[in-house]
């Protein structure tokens, strides 16, 4: 029989994981089928209990349920513990449990980018302290021997999430004032907010005009491809990426956990070039 697999969210009209999951799973000759599921606020549970009954072994979670979600899962893994929100859900002996992928696929694609192994003894900036950031900046702090500064516009803010780190001793709060100033010091820039997503994609974060050579500036908005920080970094001679691996390699890591098949997730990241181009 057929597999079921779907994302919850409110909107979901516009979201490209359908057109990208059924994609995979044609290409990979897996028989399955992905679909996207509008819950309202106040359905959320009754539609958890639903899928079970149904016996939807897998979905993805997005806004705004990422960390509404929690209180009607079985169990979750550390990092959704952590950062208190889930984006995976999977079915395992009649019990969903949910995971938190982000920081894992950001970090996948940054490595691959960055021809690396290793973040350890890099020094970090990271934009912004909502929600992608909290599962990033969890990864990343794992490093050894990383140094992070977090910039967000409410700082507080970016104080409670440097208390989720690992080796919080190397992670510094500042401003995005501050972070423009010294933005000529950091090997990465990590862009995480919402700041030039279309359509306001003449916004950007901070100004960075001095880029110390070889530096990588990485912004996990994936639509535009290139949004005004990359442009500005790419004109100083950085290397970039947007976040397109990042959503690609995430739900390939959401298909291979629920059918136990690795998928290439170029399919993915070719599916969404041609959907936004
Ligand atoms: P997500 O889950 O996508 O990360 P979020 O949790 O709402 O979304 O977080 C959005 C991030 O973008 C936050 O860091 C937010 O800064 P604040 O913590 O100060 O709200 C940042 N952000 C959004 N719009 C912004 C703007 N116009 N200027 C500066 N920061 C902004």
């Amino acid at each position: 029989m057929s597999e079921l697999f779907g994302i919850i969210g409110n909107p979901i009209e516009h979201s490209l994981s359908p057109l990208i999951q059924n994609k995979a799973y044609q290409s990979h000759h897996i028989d399955a089928h992905f679909q996207a599921f509008h819950v309202e606020y106040q359905d959320l549970e009754t539609a958890i209990k639903g899928m079970k009954t149904l016996g939807i072994k897998g979905f993805i979670v997005t806004v705004p349920f990422k960390a509404k979600v929690i209180p009607y899962l079985d169990e979750i893994d550390q990092t959704a513990q952590k950062t208190k929100a889930v984006n995976i859900v999977h079915m395992i002996d009649g019990k969903y449990v949910g995971y938190n992928f982000d920081g894992k696929a950001h970090l996948e694609a940054l490595l691959e980018d960055m021809g690396i192994q290793s973040l350890s003894n890099q020094h970090i900036l990271i934009i912004g302290a909502g929600g992608a950031a909290q599962s990033i900046y969890y990864t990343l702090s794992q490093f050894k021997d990383i140094k992070i500064d977090i910039a967000n516009r409410t700082k507080e803010k970016a104080k409670i999430l440097k208390d989720i780190g690992v080796n919080v001793k190397n992670t510094n709060v500042i401003s995005l004032a501050e972070a423009e100033n010294k933005h000529i010091q950091y090997d990465i820039i990590i862009q995480t907010t919402s700041i030039g997503m279309w359509p306001e994609t003449d916004k950007s974060p901070i100004n960075i005009s001095h880029l110390k050579p070889g530096t990588f500036v990485s912004d996990i908005i994936y639509n535009p491809s290139e949004t005004k920080i990359l442009k500005q970094a790419h004109e100083n001679g950085a290397r970039t990426q947007n976040g397109k691996k990042m959503l690609a390699l995430q739900n390939a890591l959401a298909i291979e956990m629920w059918t136990g098949k690795k998928v290439d997730y170029n399919v993915m990241l070719q599916t969404l070039n041609e959907a936004l181009s």
